[in-house]
């Protein structure tokens, strides 16, 4: 594995974020962590994906860019801890209401990228980012946690993987579900969301300079967790 870049701090970092393309294991690192440390994990891709399905749901104009903006300064999100029959690490609440079971759904997945790089939906979802966190100890994943959301985290991880190896990551998750998809489906989706969030003007995803990256190509899950928790706790 090649890993680049530098840890911020000396001792147990507070804040951490975790970056990098969709399917490159964020979530379930981010989530690992933050138990082994007992520190919340907040996965922001949840929020951005809470926001496309209001959107939907309301019958929202998704080329509008106000309207979105609109919608996304008006609505109360929150989080909570993850339902039992559930494989999201949160629960995602919009205007009190659980949206968490719709966040996986096609159509969602489909318009995520789109509605995440309206400039007004960001200003908005960013400060409902920073809420979250608060003052504590956390573990945030994301696109733009390392360069936006958190810019003084104590230490950030940049994952990257083969846009393959992230596929078959991907497409396995999905199957186990029980959802319909071809691994070529998922390629040519992760492709596109690739493309989408690299190439958007408004923060796009890129690793920050003092973000530390992790090429996970090649390695499980648990051998990423493992690598993280020594750069935790600085033993490499
Ligand atoms: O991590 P994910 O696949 O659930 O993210 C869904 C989309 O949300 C992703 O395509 C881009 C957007 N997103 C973002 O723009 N900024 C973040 N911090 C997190 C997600």
């Amino acid at each position: 594995m090649k890993t680049k870049g530098r840890r911020r701090s000396t001792g147990i970092p507070r804040v951490i974020a975790i970056d990098g393309p969709a399917a490159a294991g964020k979530s379930t690192v981010g989530r690992e962590i933050g138990a082994r440390l007992g520190y919340p994990f907040l996965d922001t891709g949840a929020i951005y994906r809470a926001m496309t399905w209001t959107a939907l749901h309301r019958g929202v104009d998704l080329s509008d860019e106000d309207a979105l903006s609109d919608l996304a300064a008006s609505l109360s999100i929150d989080v909570g801890p993850p339902n039992l029959d559930s494989i999201e690490p949160s629960t995602i609440f919009v205007d009190e209401v659980d949206v968490t079971r719709f966040l996986r759904q096609p159509e969602v997945e489909a318009a995520v990228s789109l509605v995440s790089r309206v400039a007004g939906v960001r200003k908005a979802l960013v400060r409902v980012q920073r809420e979250l966190a608060g003052r504590n100890a956390v573990v945030m994943a994301g696109r733009d946690i390392g360069t936006v959301v958190l810019p003084k985290a104590d230490l950030k991880v940049y994952l990257v993987a083969s846009v393959e190896e992230r596929a078959r990551r991907r497409f396995a998750e999905l199957s186990a579900l029980g959802l319909d998809v071809t691994e070529e489906e998922v390629l040519h989706d992760l492709r596109r969301r690739d493309r989408i969030d690299s190439e958007r003007s408004v923060s796009p995803l890129r690793p920050a300079e003092d973000a530390i990256v992790l090429d996970t190509d090649g390695l499980t899950l648990e051998e990423v967790v493992q690598r993280l928790a020594e750069l935790v706790e600085g033993t490499t």
